[in-house]
């Protein structure tokens, strides 16, 4: 193209090569060490994630104003964080990307003003922000600035929440205040190998506390996953980590005001299942996959697990019905006989919290013989931690569906999604058994004399806990209550789902007007 001013086509060959200075960030050298640490850059990262050509930066020619410690000569045009917007699959999304080969990727004053940016565009229309995180966190030579920075960035995260879904991804260390951000968003995505997140690392914990620890050990994919339950997904590799995003934002509205996409999925809404009835055991003790039934259930066998090897007695994550997403939450059998503990119900309590603020209707799969009993358990709290997940249910006003599938007892059946917790429909399969507590518990407390005084003790125990099973044991009790609305064979639970969640597409309850409640932190 020819230009009839040379004026403006020098500035415009200016504009293009401060363009492309920007894109080089930390520079050649830099680019090649966090290519051979088997890490992308950011804006490498940005296009594996957006579809093709969708990316539009902002703010590229932004630089800090730090002169401490001879900042003032390294500027680095985008001040090491690469921001905008784009689409994933054709819809809006913002997208921010910390760029480790500029000063570490740590923050200051005007990174995070680049961050805030976005976030508060983000909120502003209505679209999902996702952070590509790669940092050393505060960057030391701002001091107090980058401080602000992170507080800027943490009040933006804690106002968007319910609002906008955030996505975490950890692509490399994230240490102080850099995990601080993704811990106050909904989800966590981190890399096996090279992604860690930590509050103090290694040296401050072999100086302070004189332990010996690992960057892996303390603050890697698989104790985030495993152990601490700070992440909730884990990617084999960085393209893996952007293909679970997309996935992930697949089920999500773009905003708490938006219903979640429907997708034609192709399953008939109509199908029936007999295999059903043959998973769950007939012996109440045996244990079985509670995931063989979600995917036989669930449109085309998706179903998209959310903390998968954190507290795996109980099941959550996404799938469709009928094109719908909906949020299952399903207790194993496999783990724990299925048992609620602490951790499960911090797990099920944040994902039913999650599916509220965001019009996603929950299913719930019950098979739980009660809270799991021990002193360990009671002296973690799990009075205070089990009523975060009754909580959840109560405070949820999304459609809320629940099937019983076996165990239903005590404490936990009520709140699993029953009925008196405001569930809308609670279907039970002829398998259920729906009482305080099982048979032989049952028996012990309210016959322990009788039994004593028998002359086989152990003949009549079984004849009463045969009693029992008989009179308590099915969901017919509860059933004839009114606290389900109906028995149904397992083969026709899909449809059935289908038929409800169409009923209550329109669903609305208000609840008392409050600044918020004050679920059991
Ligand atoms: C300024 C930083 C930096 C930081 C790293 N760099 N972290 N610059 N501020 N916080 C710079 C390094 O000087 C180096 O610059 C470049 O980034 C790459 O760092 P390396 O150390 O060479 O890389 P690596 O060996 O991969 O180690 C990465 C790292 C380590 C684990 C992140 O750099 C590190 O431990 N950084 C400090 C982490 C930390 O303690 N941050 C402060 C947290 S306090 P050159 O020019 O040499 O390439 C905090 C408070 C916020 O965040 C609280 C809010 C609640």
């Amino acid at each position: 193209m020819s230009y009839k001013e040379p004026a403006v086509k020098e500035k415009i060959e200016k504009l293009r090569k401060l363009k492309e200075k920007a894109k080089l960030g930390g520079g050649k050298e830099r680019i090649e060490a966090q290519h051979k640490k088997g890490k992308l850059t950011a804006r490498e990262r940005i296009e594996l994630l957006l579809d093709p050509e969708s990316f539009v930066e902002f703010d590229p020619f932004v630089v800090h104003r730090c002169t401490e410690f001879g900042m003032a000569e390294k500027k680095i045009l985008g001040d090491g964080v690469v921001t905008g917007y784009g689409t994933i699959e054709g819809r809006l999304v913002f997208v921010f990307s910390q760029d480790f080969t500029v000063f570490g990727g740590s923050l200051g004053e005007m990174f995070a003003k680049k961050v805030c940016k976005i976030m508060d565009l983000a909120m502003k229309v209505g679209a999902p922000v996702i952070g590509l995180n790669d940092s050393g966190g505060a960057r030391i030579q701002e001091g107090v600035a980058s401080l602000a920075g992170y507080g800027e960035i943490f009040f933006r995260n804690v106002m968007a929440s319910g609002v906008i879904p955030q996505i975490s991804a950890i692509l490399g260390p994230c240490a102080g205040g850099a995990v601080y951000s993704p811990a106050l968003t909904d989800f966590i995505v981190m890399v096996k190998k090279t992604s860690h997140m930590f509050i103090t690392g290694p040296e401050v914990i072999r100086t302070v506390l004189g332990q010996e620890t690992t960057f892996e050990e303390l603050g890697g994919a698989l104790t985030h996953s495993q152990t601490s339950g700070v992440a909730h997904f884990v990617a084999e590799n960085e393209e893996d980590c952007m293909a679970i995003i997309r996935k992930l934002l697949s089920f999500l509205p773009s905003n708490n005001m938006e219903d979640p996409p429907i997708v034609e999925t192709g399953d008939d809404p109509n199908r029936t299942d007999e295999a059903l009835a043959e998973i769950v055991p007939d012996d109440p003790d045996k244990p079985y996959d509670v995931k063989e039934i979600i995917l036989r259930v669930v449109d085309n066998e998706d179903f998209f697990e959310v903390q998968p090897s954190w507290a795996p007695n109980i099941v959550t994550g996404f799938a469709r019905l009928n094109g719908r997403t909906v949020g299952i939450v399903a207790n194993q059998p496999n783990y724990f006989a299925g048992a609620l503990d602490i951790k499960s119900s911090i797990k099920a309590g944040r994902f039913v919290r999650f599916c509220d603020a965001f019009n996603i209707p929950i299913v719930t799969f019950v098979d739980v013989p009660g809270f799991l009993p021990g002193i360990e358990q009671e002296h973690g709290g799990i009075i205070r931690h089990g009523s975060k997940l009754l909580y959840a249910y109560c405070e949820a006003t999304v459609p809320k569906i629940t099937v019983i599938l076996r165990k239903a007892y005590g404490g936990a059946y009520d709140v699993m999604g029953s009925k008196h917790s405001g569930a809308d429909v609670n279907l039970a399969w002829p398998t259920a058994e729906i009482a305080v507590m099982g048979p032989q518990g049952a028996i012990n407390i309210i016959f322990r004399k009788e039994i004593a005084k028998a002359k086989d003790p152990e003949k009549r125990r079984r004849e009463l806990a045969a009693e029992y099973r008989e009179k308590f044991a099915n969901p017919y009790v509860a059933a004839e209550k009114g606290y389900i609305d109906d028995v149904i064979d397992p083969a026709e639970t899909r449809p059935r789902l289908i038929s409800v969640l169409e009923l209550l597409a329109t669903k609305r309850e208000p609840r008392p007007a409050k600044k918020h409640g004050n679920i059991p932190l």
